[in-house]
């Protein structure tokens, strides 16, 4: 997920390309044009009902904002059945950034309140076919990336992960070539943006990605089990991958997946700037110390704050263009503080370098917290993890 810079004169959104005119992302044109729909409030007291749990600030601020068929999976959820969740990683650096951390803060969320399996790809394979790493060294960031992931907490008696290079075969590859035999290669063209320049992995590689919707493609976990729902939380970048799934899930008698979806997380730069694995200075890193974050976020968060005080006090803030309150949107958990936050800057009473301040200590908070959480994974938890063994108690 990588916000290109491009000056094009249409937004364009696929797994591997993110770009907009004026750089900015208009959502609501991306759920149009994809034929999503919005999240509303109707869903997200409907998700608090139902799982008794108070939902995540991912859910009330709109940050997961579309979605696929949640209603249904939700209807068969009420009446008693339940589902699996399926979420993936493409390994392609050493140390995520927080962005990459987002999909799996809420997974982890959705697993506890509903309760429910979890399946995470690691698609070493996927980022060997389109960046320039060698096979072995996707699978060791793989499990490098592994380790951060369990650091977010998932419980292991419900969670299996796997890496494409390891796990593809048996009832996985026969549910690949299911697949295949059903998109063409115009589908593809029109749905991921692939050119016939392109090398026929990229063809290949789609239905790696679509398998893991299928229960039938993990028999450890789903024997008999066929038709059991699978819910997808993911950026919206990926939802290319997963229109083709859903596509062709009726015609190979599966049900199709549900989908919840992410909007993306900006750079330190802004909403218009490429958030780039090589520029260090455009992300906060879950690697980076306290004195970095304080660094960046002082040095880089591009503020909507006014160019003196007193024009400041008189104006206030933009909060619309604003990387620090973005920032804490996505991570400052008490609603009533960031809305007093937002209030007193907007109206000039806060100044930028006292709501930078209240994001380093979230920011710093947050970073400490995972690095202590993965310095105690162990080789052994991450082979646990990736066993390929039956969870007696996945619905438990
Ligand atoms: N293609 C994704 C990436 O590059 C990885 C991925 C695989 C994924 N399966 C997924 C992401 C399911 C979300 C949901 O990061």
């Amino acid at each position: 997920m990588e916000i290109e810079e491009v000056v094009a004169a249409e937004q364009v959104v696929t797994p591997w390309e993110v770009s907009a005119p004026d750089g900015v992302i208009d959502y609501d044109k991306l759920v149009d044009r994809f034929g999503c729909q919005l999240i509303d409030a109707a869903i997200v007291d409907r998700i608090a009902h139902l799982t008794l749990c108070p939902p995540h600030r991912f859910l009330r601020r709109g940050i997961f904002f579309a979605h696929r068929d949640l209603n249904r999976i939700l209807d068969l959820y009420e009446a008693g059945e339940k589902f699996y969740l399926y979420t993936g990683r493409g390994p392609s650096s050493e140390s995520l950034h927080l962005g990459h951390l987002i999909p799996f803060m809420f997974t982890k969320y959705l697993q506890d309140a509903f309760k429910v399996p979890l399946v995470i790809q690691l698609t070493d394979d996927e980022k060997f076919l389109w960046k320039n790493l060698t096979i072995a060294e996707c699978k060791r960031l793989a499990r490098e990336n592994a380790k951060d992931i369990i650091a977010c907490g998932f419980d292991v008696e419900r969670t299996f992960i796997f890496t494409d290079l390891n796990y593809v075969g048996g009832a996985f590859y026969e549910n690949m070539l299911e697949v295949a035999k059903r998109v063409t290669y115009n589908n593809l063209r029109g749905i991921l943006g692939i050119t016939p320049e392109d090398h026929i992995g990229k063809v290949s590689f789609p239905p790696v990605q679509a398998a893991p919707s299928f229960p039938s493609s993990f028999p450890h976990l789903f024997p008999g089990n066929d038709q059991l729902r699978c819910l997808i939380p993911c950026a919206i970048d990926q939802d290319p991958y997963f229109r083709m799934t859903r596509d062709v899930a009726p015609k190979i008698g599966f049900q199709k997946p549900s989908l919840i979806e992410s909007r993306f997380f900006p750079a330190l730069q802004g909403e218009s700037t490429k958030m780039s694995a090589s520029d260090p200075n455009s992300a906060i890193y879950v690697t980076d110390s306290s004195k970095q974050i304080k660094a960046k976020v002082n040095k880089y968060a591009f503020s909507g704050g006014q160019a003196s005080v007193e024009l400041h006090r008189k104006l206030g803030a933009n909060l619309d263009v604003d990387v620090p309150i973005k920032y804490l949107n996505f991570f400052l958990e008490d609603d009533d503080e960031l809305d007093h936050i937002k209030k007193e800057y907007k109206e000039g009473r806060m100044l930028t370098g006292e709501v930078k301040q209240r994001l380093i200590a979230v920011l710093s908070e947050l970073v400490a917290r995972h690095q202590r959480a993965r310095a105690q994974v162990t080789e052994e938890m991450v082979d646990a993890f990736m066993a390929v063994r039956p969870l007696p108690n996945m619905f438990g």
